[in-house]
């Protein structure tokens, strides 16, 4: 039996998970320890969420609340959305939780006593306007290495490097705009040059790695590693514990790394065994995996690996298989700008099991990969359904229908190659599983299930049923063997589906029963009645990427210079400012405008009013005699996009005015707005709220 540890990188506690964090790890992992299980390994699954850093103050100075209120809400989200995914750790813990703040608080101090934290000022940027040093995500600017505009302080998303608020051209405070200020302040830095040669020798020993993490690692390594540092200026987080570092606290991600040790330890505890975590941590031949999208690998494979090494007589990572993106029509999905889908967006329209089975069709193991909603519906219809699915109901309604006794079989001797072939496939799958080629293995399955739909067809039962009962029964009994194989290898991947289709087969015993008796000649299999076992996804015909209506704000109102019906409007888009013509100057001054929140369409084609540069439109009510703008709450965030059921109107294409008088936009009786995309019809929505006039307007106004 091999002992195993699994870590899932820790999500952020400020938005809701999304499919590219499913995609990214924890599908994966999910699916690598159900099967690992299955297969007889000790197995501990580890993560929570990461609830201190700029992510968590951010989102909270943006819905003016504290970070703790934001860290609780994200905290119990995400504990639902993984249940309803079927993802099962062992401890989702929180590293705002008391075990933690003081682990990581007593593993900082022993890097400090180890001689691996020094003390150095830095150049921080300070923002005159605000008053403060500006952490990490509180600058943004230009990527020194690749160009991107809206690098972030600490890392650029585009080029995936590590930055310092200094290396960033063109700095600006995300909060005022304004350039910052570099001022000194004292900070204390994590030697990473203290392990270039073990961290070097290290890496050259992993051999079983997926190339582009080692390639990526290695030439990180090979460029030199410097001090970073390892504390900021804030208070949301865990206090530093040297003296003279009052008001700074230690870095998230050094602290959050902690965590996987934290929880393993809260674990522990909880579980009335306070030593277990020294089994998954302490113990050489204990193999540990992380699971984490590539945005993370760095700080996996070199500065984990030197906070541990640092550490002393821990296990240092015997496997980092980081997926890259999950994409969405060609983008990478992303919270911030909204592009691709929550997994509760998508779970109010798929079954989580077929969610599961169609991402892992496409997980990016090797290279990125698309999501696609038709894609999904088909490979969920005519793979999961129609050939596992409809050939378990097939067979089990035969035998159902028929009253046949399969203890009266008569076993065809040639019948035994295919169940020896099922297993030496079974070996290949299993070998892959461990290799943490999560699709490959899937891909035999598939291959499989297209085998038992070919011996099913080729033993004809409902011919040998009037012939030669036994021989059928011997027949129908082995297609059952070959569909308790495929149930257990499908375990892993669609646990909750598995476990019914095992009943509905009339088995009656658990999953790691029917692992254990794959290869027994004589298992018990009673079905009663022929249950129809899978639903297929009709997931009606749209087309999400037509148009982009995005939540904008309204920054600055002036009067167009020569068209009394038109202000000019500067908004905000989250990420970007675009100027608006709008006819409102006959129904709202400007004072009742400004600073509100509207919906633009921000892919319209730009157009110019009266020599004024107009880029997209804003949406408002129209009842004949007079125009109401749609609006949202204060909470939903300028950039937001509007959605309606698991669409996002997050269109990349540029549409002209035709194409868009072409949505019918319409105001419901209860002052909603209805709309129709593709055969799709349904409520304009922004995050969990419905879209509205800002006053009210009788139903049926047209919406442009
Ligand atoms: O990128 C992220 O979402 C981080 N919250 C991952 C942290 S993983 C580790 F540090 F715990
Ligand atoms: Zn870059």
């Amino acid at each position: 039996m091999q002992r195993i540890l699994v870590n899932c990188a820790l999500p952020y506690a400020n938005s809701s998970l999304h499919l590219g964090h499913i995609a990214g790890s924890y599908l994966g992992a999910d699916i690598f320890v159900r099967a690992l299980r299955l297969m007889g390994e000790d197995v501990l699954f580890v993560c929570g969420n990461d609830e201190y850093g700029t992510p968590i103050t951010i989102q909270a100075d943006k819905e003016h609340v504290s970070p703790a209120e934001i860290a609780d809400r994200y905290h119990s989200e995400h504990e639902k959305t993984f249940g309803k995914m079927q993802i099962t750790f062992d401890i989702f813990s929180r590293t705002t939780s008391p075990v933690h703040r003081k682990s990581a608080s007593d593993l900082f101090l022993r890097l400090y006593n180890n001689g691996f934290l020094s003390e150095n000022t830095m150049i921080s940027p300070y923002c005159p306007t605000c008053g403060r040093f500006l952490p990490d995500r509180y600058v943004e600017g230009t990527c020194p290495y690749c160009g991107n505009t809206n690098a972030r302080g600490d890392q650029c998303d585009v080029c995936g490097r590590i930055l310092d608020p200094q290396d960033l051209k063109d700095p600006r405070c995300i909060i005022s705009g304004d350039t910052p200020e570099f001022r000194e302040t004292k900070h204390l830095f994590f030697r990473l040059d203290k392990f270039q040669d073990r961290l070097e020798s290290w890496i050259n020993s992993k051999t079983n790695w997926k190339p582009h993490v080692l390639e990526f690692t290695k030439g990180l390594i090979s460029g030199g590693l410097k001090p970073r540092p390892a504390t900021r200026d804030m208070n949301w987080g865990i206090p530093v514990p040297v003296e003279g570092y009052e008001g700074k606290v230690i870095y998230v991600w050094i602290e959050a790394l902690m965590g996987y040790l934290s929880f393993a330890k809260e674990l522990s505890v909880k579980r009335g065994d306070p030593d277990l975590w020294k089994r998954y941590w302490e113990k050489p031949e204990t193999r540990s995996y992380y699971f984490l999208g590539k945005d993370n690998i760095t700080f996996h494979t070199i500065i984990w690996p030197a906070i541990v090494m640092g550490l002393g007589d821990l296990n240092l990572p015997y496997d980092v298989p980081a997926n890259e993106y999950l994409e969405f029509n060609g983008e990478k999905f992303s919270k911030s700008r909204g592009i691709g889908f929550t997994v509760e967006s998508m779970l109010s329209a798929v079954d989580s099991n077929y969610l599961r089975y169609y991402i892992a069709t496409i997980l990016p193991e090797n290279g990125d990969s698309n999501f696609d909603i038709d894609e999904m519906q088909e490979k969920v219809n005519s793979e999961f359904i129609s050939k596992y699915g409809n050939l378990l109901h097939r067979v089990v309604s035969f035998v159902v229908s028929n009253k046949i006794d399969l203890l009266t079989r008569k076993m065809d001797p040639s019948d035994q190659d295919i169940i020896s072939r099922y297993f030496q496939s079974y070996g290949e799958y299993s070998a892959m599983i461990k290799n943490v080629e999560i699709k490959k293995a899937l891909k035999i399955w598939l291959d499989l299930v297209q085998e038992a739909n070919a011996y099913v067809n080729r033993s004809e039962p409902w011919k040998l049923v009037k012939t030669d009962i036994s021989a059928c029964a011997g027949k129908l009994y082995t297609s059952l063997k070959l569909l308790q194989i495929l149930t257990v290898m499908i375990y892993p991947y669609t646990p909750e589906a598995s476990l019914r289709c095992l009943r509905i087969m009339g088995f009656e015993g658990t999953i790691e029963q029917a692992y254990s008796t794959m290869s027994h000649e004589s298992v018990s299999f009673r079905p009663a009645v022929a249950e129809i076992p899978f639903q297929r996804v009709e997931i009606k015909n749209v087309n999400p990427n037509s148009l982009d209506l995005t939540v904008g704000k309204i920054e600055k109102v002036e009067n167009h210079p020569d068209a009394d019906k038109l202000y000019i409007l500067q908004v905000s888009l989250g990420d970007r400012k675009i100027q608006l013509a709008a006819g409102l100057r006959k129904y709202y001054s400007i004072d009742q405008i400004l600073g509100k929140k509207i919906i633009v369409v921000a892919n319209l084609k730009k157009a110019r009013f009266r020599g004024m540069e107009s880029e997209g439109m804003l949406l408002a009510a129209d009842d004949g005699t007079s125009t109401h703008f749609l609006t949202v709450s204060d909470s939903v965030q300028p950039g937001t996009k509007i959605k309606i059921g698991p669409y996002t109107f997050n269109g990349t294409k540029v549409v002209t005015i035709d194409e868009l008088a072409s949505y019918k936009l319409l105001v419901t009786e209860k002052g909603e707005v209805s709309a129709t995309l593709g055969s799709t019809e349904g409520i304009l929505l922004a995050g969990n709220e419905p879209v509205r006039p800002e006053s009210p307007v009788g139903a049926g106004a047209r919406v442009r």
